[in-house]
C-alpha cells in the first residue's frame, strides 16, 4: 500500500468574496467550504497540510478540531511555490494529493478513482471538459492523446484557448519526482509566477505515465470566487442532498426549499414541509411529518410524531406519537416522552416530560421534571430563575395545574394534585388535594364607577 499527503492550497485571499472572513470560511451548507475539503481528502489520506496565507489564525482556529500540519505561505508566488512549502526534503509520503481549499464539492468518490488509477510514480490528473473554458489552465494531448503538457489561459496561443479539456487543479504527484521537478520550476510567464502545472512538461520529458479522471459531476471541481458562485453551488449541493432523501423514502412537498446543513437521518414515510431547515445531527422516526417554516437542530424525532409549522426544536429528543406546534419551542435539554403535546406558544428548556402528559398552550416550562398524564393549563409559568441561580420544579404523575399558575422553584407538585387556575405556588402542593393561593372573589355591594370632576 502506498503512503499518501495531501496538500490543500489555500493561501489565496479571495478578495472578490469582498469578506473580511477568509474566503474559505465561508460556509456551504453549514460548514466552512475548507472544512469539506478536509473531509473528503480524510477519506483517502490521514496527513493532511494544509498551505494558509492570510489571517492564519482565524482559519486554524475554526478547524482547531482537526489534526492539521498548517504550512505558512508568506507571499503567494504561484500554485508551484505554495506546494513547495508543504513538501520537505524529508517527506516520507510515496505520494502527494493536491486539493484546493475553495472547491468544497470535490467527492472522496473521484479522489478514490485517482488514487485507483494513478500507480505510485505516476502522475494523476483531475481533468474536465468545459463549455467555457476561459481563466482555466488548459489540458495539452498529442496525436496519442497521451497528456504532454498544461498551458495557463494567459500564456496560451488562440489555438490553445479553443481546448475545453481543462486542469481542475486536482492532482496525485509522486513524491520523490515532485521534489526535484518543484526544484526546477522557474516563474518565466506571463505572471510571474511559479506554476505547479509545469511539472507535467517535466514529467513527459522524463517519461513518466500521466493518468486522468473526471469527476461525476462538474460542480465537483467548481472553484468559488464570489458569493454568487458560493450560492450556486449550495444549491447544487441541496437538490443532491433532496434528491438522496426523497430517493431514501422522504417526502419533501417542494424540494428546492429544504435546507440541511448537517446530518440527517431518517426512516420510511417521513414528510417534510416547505421551507424546513435541519443543522447538526438530526434523525427522524418513520411516519413523522414537519411542518412548514420549522427548525431542527441537533435532535431526535421518534416515529408518527407531528411537527405543525413554526417550530423551533434544539438539542431535544421528542418520543413516539408527540404533537408539536405550531409556533412552539423546544430549547436545549427537552426530553419527550411519548404522546406528549406541547402546543402554540409554548417554551421548554430542561424539561423532562413523561408519557401522555399536555403542555397545550402559552408556557414557559424550564428545569422541570414532569411526571406521566399531567396537564399544564394555558400561560403555566416555572419560576425557576431568582435572578442569580436555577432551581427545579417537579410536578408528578396525573397532576393538574390551573391555567395561568406561576410555579416558584424550588417546588413539588404531588401526584394527582389539582392547582386552582391564577396560583403563585411557593411552598409544595400535597397529593391528590386541590391546592389554590388566589384570594376568593368577591363582589363590592354600592361600589359606583369614577366620575368625571
Ligand atoms: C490554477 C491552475 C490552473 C487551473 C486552476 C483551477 C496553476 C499555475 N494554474 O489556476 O491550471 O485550471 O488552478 O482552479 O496551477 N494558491 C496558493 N498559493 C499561491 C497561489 C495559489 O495557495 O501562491 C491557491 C489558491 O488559494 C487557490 C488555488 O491555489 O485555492 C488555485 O489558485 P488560483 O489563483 O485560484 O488558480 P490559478 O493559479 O489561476
Ligand atoms: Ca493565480
Amino acid at each position: 500500500m502506498t503512503t499518501l499527503k495531501t496538500v490543500i492550497l489555500a493561501a489565496g485571499q479571495g478578495t472578490r468574496m469582498r469578506s473580511r472572513i477568509p474566503k474559505v470560511l465561508h460556509k456551504l451548507a453549514g460548514k466552512p467550504m475548507l472544512e469539506r475539503v478536509i473531509e473528503a481528502a480524510q477519506t483517502i489520506s490521514h496527513a493532511i497540510s494544509i498551505v494558509y496565507g492570510y489571517q492564519g489564525d482565524t482559519v486554524k482556529a475554526a478547524l482547531s478540531s482537526y489534526d492539521i500540519d498548517w504550512v505558512h505561505q508568506a507571499e503567494q508566488l504561484g500554485t508551484g511555490h505554495a506546494v513547495k512549502q508543504a513538501v520537505s526534503e524529508s517527506e516520507k509520503a510515496d505520494q502527494i494529493l493536491v486539493l484546493l481549499g475553495d472547491t468544497p464539492l470535490i467527492t472522496s468518490q473521484t479522489l478514490n478513482d485517482l488514487r485507483e488509477k494513478t500507480a505510485k510514480n505516476e502522475v494523476g490528473i483531475v481533468t474536465i471538459h468545459l463549455e467555457n473554458p476561459y481563466g482555466l489552465g488548459r489540458i495539452l494531448r498529442d496525436n496519442n492523446n497521451h497528456i504532454v503538457g498544461i498551458v495557463e489561459e494567459k500564456d496560451a496561443t488562440d489555438e490553445q484557448k479553443k481546448i475545453t479539456e481543462i486542469n481542475t487543479g486536482i492532482m496525485l504527484l509522486p513524491t520523490q519526482h515532485l521534489k526535484q521537478w518543484l526544484a526546477k520550476l522557474k516563474n518565466n510567464n506571463a505572471q510571474k509566477e511559479y506554476y505547479l502545472t509545469d511539472i507535467f512538461a517535466m514529467a513527459v520529458a522524463e517519461k513518466v505515465a500521466i493518468k486522468n479522471v473526471s469527476p461525476q459531476f462538474v460542480e465537483e471541481v467548481m472553484g468559488i470566487n464570489t458569493r454568487v458562485q458560493l450560492a450556486h453551488l449550495e444549491r447544487v449541493y441541496q437538490q443532491r442532498v433532496a434528491e438522496q432523501l426523497m430517493l431514501s423514502g422522504v417526502t419533501l412537498l417542494d424540494p428546492s426549499r429544504f435546507d440541511l446543513r448537517g446530518t440527517l437521518t431518517c426512516a420510511e414515510d417521513v414528510t417534510i414541509d416547505v421551507n424546513v431547515i435541519v443543522e447538526g445531527n438530526v434523525s427522524i422516526g418513520r411516519g413523522t411529518s414537519i411542518g412548514a417554516n420549522t427548525i431542527l437542530k441537533n435532535c431526535t424525532i421518534g416515529e408518527n410524531v407531528v411537527i405543525e409549522p413554526n417550530v423551533v426544536i434544539d438539542d431535544s429528543t421528542v418520543g413516539n406519537y408527540c404533537t408539536i406546534g405550531p409556533f412552539a419551542r423546544l430549547r436545549p435539554g427537552t426530553q419527550l416522552a411519548e404522546k406528549v403535546k406541547v402546543g402554540n406558544f409554548v417554551e421548554t428548556k430542561k424539561a423532562i416530560v413523561g408519557e401522555g402528559s399536555k403542555l397545550p398552550h402559552l408556557s414557559y416550562i424550564g428545569d422541570a421534571d414532569i411526571g406521566k398524564h399531567v396537564n399544564i393549563g394555558a400561560g403555566t409559568i416555572t419560576c425557576n430563575y431568582d435572578g442569580v441561580n436555577k432551581f427545579k420544579t417537579t410536578i408528578n404523575d396525573g397532576a393538574f395545574i390551573g391555567s395561568d399558575s406561576q410555579l416558584v422553584a424550588p417546588v413539588t407538585i404531588g401526584e394527582g394534585a389539582y392547582i386552582g387556575a391564577g396560583s403563585t405556588i411557593t411552598k409544595d402542593a400535597p397529593a391528590h388535594k386541590l391546592t389554590i393561593s388566589r384570594a376568593k372573589q368577591i363582589t363590592i355591594e354600592g361600589w359606583q364607577p369614577p366620575k368625571k370632576g
